[in-house]
């Protein structure tokens, strides 16, 4: 073979592989509203800056007629690049090949993948997009799903993992993703489930479609498996650029700087945003907005548990996690899904050197059968736990209230957060007002002639005995009152003297968080 016609055929080999199932296939994806597994990676990556490896591979099977099916690439594109100059590997599954199942091959060159990413210490990106299982290679199918969810714990804590949901993930297809950091969803035209409709109806006799069981809405609002869902495939991919731009590329370094607006901007908003009744609600996102860099926050889980919220923003620059109460979504109290949403975002932000910022107006944990019995014990320990095993820089600002156990919860000094501030409108006691007096006074109460009048005099004296910073002040448990307008700066600052922080824990083999 001449030189020219050598390389006549690799070009052939290379434009054959790139078909991946054939044209006609590629039209049906497009009809679905959906785009090909290369089309994602395109908008995904830096222009031009993706470098496929596995591109000849093909699977071995014979049975079922397989042998003489065979696809270049199989069903699964795998590769690196770049997102804003910075290395992501990244596997992209292609429905267009035999659904996008994962057999064999597909998942060797997904761990093949995956291996380098953690050799080179970048981040994983998996676009997912399959029927499943490869149904006609058997157990075959299983052992490469395991291949795959054994790399994924390994990983976990040392680089970020990041999936997106762009089709169909179903089966025991969905722990890798669950096994991930992030998922991202597509609304309308992805799903997940561990048993699809079918099933259902089978077992349980329920009707339900797959928007129904495991659609964006419902895991981006009820299950919370969904980090963050969006209209199109093109914003879900807009969406995990913007979220790289917050993360280190691996657990031994720091988020990339970005130089912010003027460290020492003042927020005189923020001195008149509590509300003069301290049962009136306010948002504390219009608060996180004020103080950090260009007013910008990356909020994760948005539609989930709202009562917390969490998500990225830069101080001064820095990349940091936010943990909020919500006072505009059940006055911010703390249930099972709120504590289990943050304790996830506190323990990513820990193994990613990302320093938590705190903000803290919580009335208590939530009281009622259906959450004791469904488990807040459990829930809110995961809560403490993960932040008291949390060794990054802490801070923490009290806007309002911080109650009983969730003041110990909720990145309090006993737990080892570095800098405590309260606003002078904060109220650190055991319980709220209303409630101590009903039970500290109640003889008294009884017994007055004019029981209102009473109650009124106690509350006005627990209040200005107890619901205010000062007595926690007075022990050390706050670091200063500041006005609530120089939160800005005065956060900067605490971080900045926190940069060459080192914390660490008792040498063991891990942690039993209490699951
Ligand atoms: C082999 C598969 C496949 C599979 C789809 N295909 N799923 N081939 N194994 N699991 C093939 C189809 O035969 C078809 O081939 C092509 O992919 C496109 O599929 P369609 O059905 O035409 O597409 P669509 O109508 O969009 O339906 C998509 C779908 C459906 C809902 C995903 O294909 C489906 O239900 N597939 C099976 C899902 C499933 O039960 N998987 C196993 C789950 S158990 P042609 O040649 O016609 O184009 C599992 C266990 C994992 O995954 C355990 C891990 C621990």
């Amino acid at each position: 073979m001449s030189e020219q016609s050598n390389i006549q055929k690799l070009i052939e080999l290379k434009t054959q592989s790139r078909l991946g199932g054939g044209q006609a296939r590629i039209d049906a994806q497009h009809k679905k509203g959906r785009l090909t597994a290369r089309e994602r990676l395109d908008l995904l990556l830096d222009k031009g800056s993706f470098r496929e490896v596995d591109a000849f591979v093909v699977h071995r099977t014979t049975d079922f007629g397989l042998d003489e099916q065979k696809f270049m690439s199989d069903s699964v594109v795998t590769g690196w690049g770049t997102i804003d100059s910075r290395l992501v590997y990244v596997y992209s599954q292609d429905f267009t090949v035999f659904g996008g199942s994962l057999g064999e091959v597909h998942a060797e060159k997904i761990c093949k993948i995956m291996d380098m990413a953690m050799k080179s210490g970048a981040p994983i990106i998996g676009l997912n997009d399959s029927g499943g299982a490869r149904i006609q290679e058997g157990v075959v199918s299983l052992a490469g799903y395991a291949d795959i969810f054994l790399r994924n714990t390994l990983a976990s804590g040392v680089i970020p993992q990041i999936s997106a949901i762009m089709g169909p993930c179903a089966g025991g297809a969905v722990y890798s993703p669950a096994l991930t950091d992030f998922i991202f969803m597509v609304r309308d035209t992805s799903y997940m489930f561990v048993t699809g409709p079918d099933v259902v109806k089978a077992v349980t006799h329920e009707e339900v479609t797959q928007e129904e069981l495991g659609g964006a809405s419902v895991h981006s609002e009820k299950s919370g498996v969904c980090h963050l869902a969006a209209d199109s495939e093109a914003d879900t991919l807009y969406l995990i650029r913007k979220l790289l731009s917050y993360l280190p590329q691996n657990n031994m370094e720091d988020a990339p700087f970005v130089q912010g607006d003027d460290p020492l901007r003042m927020e005189e908003g923020l001195n008149n945003i509590i509300p003069d009744d301290a049962n009136k609600p306010y948002d504390i996102k219009d608060v996180i907005r004020m103080i950090m860099d260009g007013g910008q926050f990356y909020e994760i889980h948005e539609n989930y548990a709202m009562n917390v919220v969490v998500g990225f923003a830069r101080l001064g620059g820095h990349s940091i996690g936010i943990v909020a109460n919500q006072p505009a979504v059940l006055a911010g109290v703390l249930d099972i899904d709120a504590s289990e949403k943050a304790a996830r975002f506190v323990r990513f932000c820990d193994s990613f050197n990302i320093p938590i910022i705190t903000f803290e107006d919580v009335p208590g944990f939530l009281p009622g059968t259906f959450q004791e019995h469904h488990g807040i014990i459990r829930s809110g320990a995961k809560l403490l736990y993960a932040y008291c095993e949390a060794t990054v820089p802490k801070l923490t600002v009290i806007t309002r209230k911080a109650y009983g156990g969730a003041y110990c919860v909720m990145s309090s000094k006993h737990i080892r957060s570095d800098v405590n501030f309260a606003w002078p409108t904060a109220e650190i006691a055991v319980m709220g007002p209303d409630g101590a007096v009903n039970i500290i006074f109640r003889k008294e109460l009884e017994a007055a002639e004019d029981p209102v009048q009473k109650k009124a005099e106690l509350v006005a004296d627990y209040k200005e005995k107890f619901a205010n910073p000062y007595v926690a002040a007075q022990r050390g448990y706050i670091d200063d009152v500041i006005e609530p307008k120089e939160t800005r700066p005065r956060l900067i600052n605490a971080l900045e003297m926190l940069t060459n922080k080192r914390d660490a824990s008792p040498a063991k083999k891990h942690g039993n968080i209490p699951l």
